[in-house]
């Protein structure tokens, strides 16, 4: 009986924990920010996040996971990319660049290597608060 109780006790820790989280993340100013100017302003998922095949409908589940660009210009140059990376925090950029080297390639148009990304990527000159807003709502994506 007493294990019961504990045991129900815990669970309910456990569930309020994450509903206390829940509602941290959906309240976070800066993540809210990052959610703006990534799904309003740069439009990062017309090229990040995969389409229907018969649609062409954005796949919501998932979001900047990467997909294959479903447009090439006509006189594409060289080094044109058909594919752009998954951004979410599931991401291996993540690993190689750090949270750091993110919010420098938004702001500066230059990964840690010192190189821009190939076309079509922009070569974004974020304000230091826009790209620290805009890593956060990334991070927040499972
Ligand atoms: C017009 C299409 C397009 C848009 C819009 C776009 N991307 Fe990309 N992105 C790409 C493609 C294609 C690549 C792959 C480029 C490469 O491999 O060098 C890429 C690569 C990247 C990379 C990895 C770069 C590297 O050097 O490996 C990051 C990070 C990234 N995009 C973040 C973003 C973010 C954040 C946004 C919105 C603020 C965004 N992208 C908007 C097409 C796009």
């Amino acid at each position: 009986m007493f294990s019961m109780v504990r045991k129900s006790a815990l669970l309910l820790t456990a569930a309020l924990g994450a509903a206390a989280l829940f509602a941290a993340d959906e309240a976070d100013p800066k993540v809210e920010r990052g959610k703006y100017l990534v799904n309003e302003v740069a439009k990062c998922q017309d090229c990040h996040t995969p389409r229907m095949m018969d649609t062409s409908d954005l796949i919501k589940s998932a979001w900047l996971k990467g997909a294959a660009l479903d447009f090439t210009p006509v006189n594409a140059p060289p080094n044109w990319r058909s594919k752009s990376p998954d951004i979410t925090s599931s991401s291996p950029i993540w690993s190689r660049w750090g949270e750091d080297g993110m919010v420098k390639f938004l702001e500066t148009g230059k990964n840690p290597r010192g190189h821009a990304a190939d076309p079509p990527m922009p070569a974004y000159n974020l304000s230091h608060d826009d790209a620290v807003a805009v890593v956060a709502y990334l991070k927040s994506l499972k």
